[in-house]
């Protein structure tokens, strides 16, 4: 049976492409399993998952924890903010006193960058990365890319522009590396002030002018800013930003072709998009949350293949 090139998901950086289609492939399978009325296969009903949530998310952690329940493994949930965290505890202190309950496997978000690298170098379970700081959210890469191939046959060729906060986006990140692995043509997009200096190396283009990059592209994936990141002010005011890089209907209907419009929530309705966009026939926002199940199973699976071994 084929199988993944790595034994956790930390970051896209560490997939090759063949891991990507092999995800691709294994979610083909179960997205068409949860469109069936027995939703559920008992794959993994030998395996303890453990999400560990010390940042506020709402697709992500439920995405997991259906996914899990849908390969029937045990699940334990964990909430920082209710945990003894609060009482000083570490993180590797934390993680080991919940996999001595014979866990196998922890999905963890954090709010620092590289949160899950260190822990998989120092704990005995698998690990997935559900989002560390402005560093990576492959699911969340993985889903968006599994997005585009439904609606538009291929990744590989595709015109995408990524629009917004790149600066502080670990979405930005993680889909500029599965994009570049699958042969897409990435640009980005936004003020001066939101995209990092040496973007350009990770392959991509830079267009500070949004109807340039929408006339460009095949995909336009709309970025939240992401305030809880912003020490500073990185633009004049919001309506000045929704002014330049917000998509709304007149911008989309002026464009000669048609474009397929993303958004890998939550939304800001009136600021990166408005509402007639984010609920047209053109979004397939909420495609990506229902594939973001689909996905996370094929995820969790191959890596439990790989813990049974
Ligand atoms: N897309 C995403 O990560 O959303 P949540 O923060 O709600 O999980």
């Amino acid at each position: 049976m084929a199988e993944l090139s790595v034994k956790h998901l930390l970051g896209i950086k560490y997939l090759r492409e063949s891991d990507i289609q092999l995800i691709f492939e294994t979610a083909d399978h179960f997205k068409e399993v949860i469109n069936r009325s027995i939703k559920k296969v008992p794959s993994l009903r030998d395996i303890t998952i453990a999400n560990i949530f010390f940042e506020n998310s709402t697709r992500t952690k439920l995405s997991f924890e259906l996914a899990e329940k849908r390969l029937s493994a045990d699940v334990l949930n964990f909430s920082a903010s209710q945990s003894s965290v609060k009482k000083g505890e570490t993180l590797i202190d934390t993680v080991n006193n919940i996999l001595s309950m014979k866990v196998d496997m922890v999905v963890m978000r954090h709010p620092n960058p590289g949160a899950g690298i260190f822990l998989a170098k120092h704990v005995k379970a698998s690990i997935i990365n559900a989002g560390d700081g402005a560093h990576e959210h492959p699911t969340q890469a993985l889903l968006d890319s599994y997005s585009i191939r439904e609606k538009l046959g291929d990744v590989s060729g595709k015109n995408v522009v990524i629009v917004g906060d790149i600066l502080h986006s670990r979405v930005a990140l993680s889909n500029i590396f599965a994009l570049r692995l699958q042969g897409a043509n990435v640009k980005v997009c936004g003020p001066k002030t939101l995209l990092p200096k040496h973007i350009a190396s990770l392959g991509v283009e830079v267009e500070t002018n949004l109807r340039k990059a929408l006339e460009w592209c095949d995909v336009a994936n709309m970025l939240r800013i992401q305030n809880e990141r912003l020490d500073i002010s990185y633009f004049p005011t919001t309506r000045e930003y929704t002014q330049q890089y917000g998509v709304n209907k007149a911008l989309l209907d002026s464009l000669k072709k048609e474009i397929v419009i993303m958004h890998p929530g939550p939304i800001n309705r009136g600021v990166e998009i408005t509402s007639d966009v984010a609920d047209s026939k053109q979004s397939i926002i909420l495609n990506q949350v229902e594939n973001g199940v689909a996905i996370r199973m094929a995820v969790i699976y191959l890596l439990a293949s790989k813990i049974k071994q």
